[in-house]
């Protein structure tokens, strides 16, 4: 009997449970399907035609729907929208961005009814709108990536509640309010990027306390003010910031860093000698800041170091002729800097397949591309900046006492020709019909009687 009880139990669980699940498979389809539509059928998306299941469909690189037991957990989605105009005031642009009918809340809407996704890639799919703050209700999210498309306004602080977040990516879009102070509220957050937006302000303190990151890209944004302290990143590898308005002076950094990227900043003061110890550094721009100093020469020697660029700074002094460079380092940009002497000879062999470019310093090498010594010096000596006031000052003495020497002169021209001849002031003549051999200086003297006018009504006046 109870053998047969079993049986029947398993049996009934079998038919009712059947059509539930499928029906919620087939809930889920229906979900990717209205999400299809909402984006304008992008032809990346015509293998969802005529399939039941989309969850069995190969994946390729540019379309991805992975599900766990009957729910969608990864969806990735790479359209073809890839080309940015210049100017975009947050309204549909044809061909560029979905249509005028588009809604970026309802999408999200949609979206949120895939409740168990774990991966969110939309890239490039013309969606435009601010990113609306529902985005929170896919509670699971580990990565989001919503990379090129034209999402503006500002990044939802609702964001800050979806713990389980790895990876946030909003690159090549058009958010334009400050970066958020709040990702210090995600504990797991190891991947964070947001180039080429068009974010200000200042970059919040509250990014040196996640400790858990490992790549923080910000480049090409408006991001000015201070460089925070980020050396408690204690898993940093990646700090992209450059082409940014950052104007402080460098901060000690991390120690697993090994790529920093920070030029095109106006960042000041000198490199830190501390950056020679940056064991695992291989990349390292600073170029087109406002660096003055001689470098720490102990970063040419980093064992893993292969790039340097520190060109279009205000670098000076000289580098050791006994220079240890590091046999990894291939490419060395030291040009339009200050800097005197002699070129390190582990600098100034093109072997090994070594680029090297110091052009517009003041070194005794090459010297067709060289400044002249006095140049490097004017710049960095301030006994020069006292002579140059000094300069200044006789010039500005000088040219006021011309001035007050010309125009005594003038008075005195101009009494001369009220006391002569009257009519001349009614009847101008015409350069052009004047013969005299000095034409300039008559055309002058013509203008001159111009002014005399005004002189003389001025002093009938007083
Ligand atoms: C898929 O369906 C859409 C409209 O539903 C159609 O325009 C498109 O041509 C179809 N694509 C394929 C490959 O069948
Ligand atoms: C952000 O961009 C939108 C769309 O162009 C614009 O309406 C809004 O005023 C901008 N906000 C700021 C703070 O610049
Ligand atoms: C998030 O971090 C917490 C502790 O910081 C950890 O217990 C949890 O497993 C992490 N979650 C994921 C998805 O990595
Ligand atoms: C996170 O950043 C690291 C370091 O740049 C990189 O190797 C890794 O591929 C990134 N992960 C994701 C998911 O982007
Ligand atoms: C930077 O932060 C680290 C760790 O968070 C701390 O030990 C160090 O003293 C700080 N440096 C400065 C200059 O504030
Ligand atoms: C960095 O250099 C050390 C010592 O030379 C080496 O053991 C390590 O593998 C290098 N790391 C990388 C990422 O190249």
């Amino acid at each position: 009997m109870p053998r047969f009880l079993r049986t029947l139990v398993l049996i009934l669980s079998c038919v009712w449970l059947t059509p539930i699940t499928e029906q919620y498979t087939s809930s889920q389809t229906q979900v990717l399907q209205q999400l299809r539509k909402q984006l304008e059928f992008p032809k990346q998306l015509s293998p969802w035609n005529n399939t039941e299941n989309i969850c069995y469909l190969p994946s390729t690189p540019l379309l991805t729907v992975i599900c766990e037991g009957n729910s969608v957990t990864e969806l990735k989605i790479v359209g073809d929208k890839l080309v940015k105009p210049d100017t975009f005031n947050g309204y549909s642009i044809w061909g560029k961005t979905l249509s005028p009918a588009f809604s970026s809340d309802s999408f999200f809407t949609t979206l949120s009814r895939l409740p168990s996704l774990k991966v969110v890639i939309l890239v490039s799919l013309g969606i435009w709108g601010p990113l609306p703050d529902k985005i929170h209700r896919l509670s699971q999210l580990e990565v989001l990536d919503l990379s090129s498309n034209f999402f503006y306004g500002t990044i939802p602080p609702k964001i800050s509640s979806m713990t389980m977040l790895q990876t946030l990516t909003l690159d090549g879009n058009f958010f334009n309010e400050t970066v958020p102070d709040w990702f210090d509220l995600l504990s797991n957050l190891t991947n964070l990027s947001l180039q080429h937006n068009r974010l200000k302000g200042p970059l919040p303190l509250s990014i040196g306390r996640v400790h858990s990151l490992i790549e923080i890209s910000l480049s090409y944004n408006s991001i000015s003010g201070e460089l925070p302290n980020l050396s408690g990143l204690v898993s940093l590898e990646v700090l992209d910031i450059g082409d940014n308005e950052l104007d402080s002076e460098l901060p000690h950094m991390p120690k697993r860093l090994v790529t920093m990227l920070l030029g095109k900043n106006k960042l000041s003061g000198e490199i830190p000698g501390q950056f020679g110890e940056l064991s695992q550094l291989q990349h390292l721009d600073l170029s087109y800041n406002l660096l003055q100093g001689t470098p720490p020469t102990s970063v040419f020697a980093l064992p893993n170091i292969s790039y340097v660029n520190l060109a279009s700074n205000k670098l000076a002094g000289s580098l050791p002729v006994s220079l240890t460079c590091s046999s990894q380092l291939g490419f060395v940009d030291i040009s339009a800097n200050m800097l005197v002497g002699r070129l390190p000879s582990c600098l100034s062999s093109n072997s090994n397949n070594k680029v090297v470019k110091l052009d517009g310093n003041c070194l005794t090498v090459d010297s067709l591309h060289q400044h002249e010594a006095s140049y490097c010096q004017t710049h960095s000596k301030k006994k020069f900046s006292k002579l140059k006031s000094l300069v200044f000052l006789v010039a500005v003495i000088g040219g006021v006492t011309i001035i007050v020497l010309l125009l005594l002169f003038f008075l005195r021209y101009c009494r001369r020709k009220q006391e002569g001849t009257v009519s001349e002031q009614g009847l101008l003549p015409k350069p052009a019909l004047d013969n005299s051999a000095s034409g300039l200086s008559s055309e002058l003297l013509t203008n001159a009687s111009k002014y005399c006018i005004f002189v003389n009504i001025s002093s009938q006046i007083d």
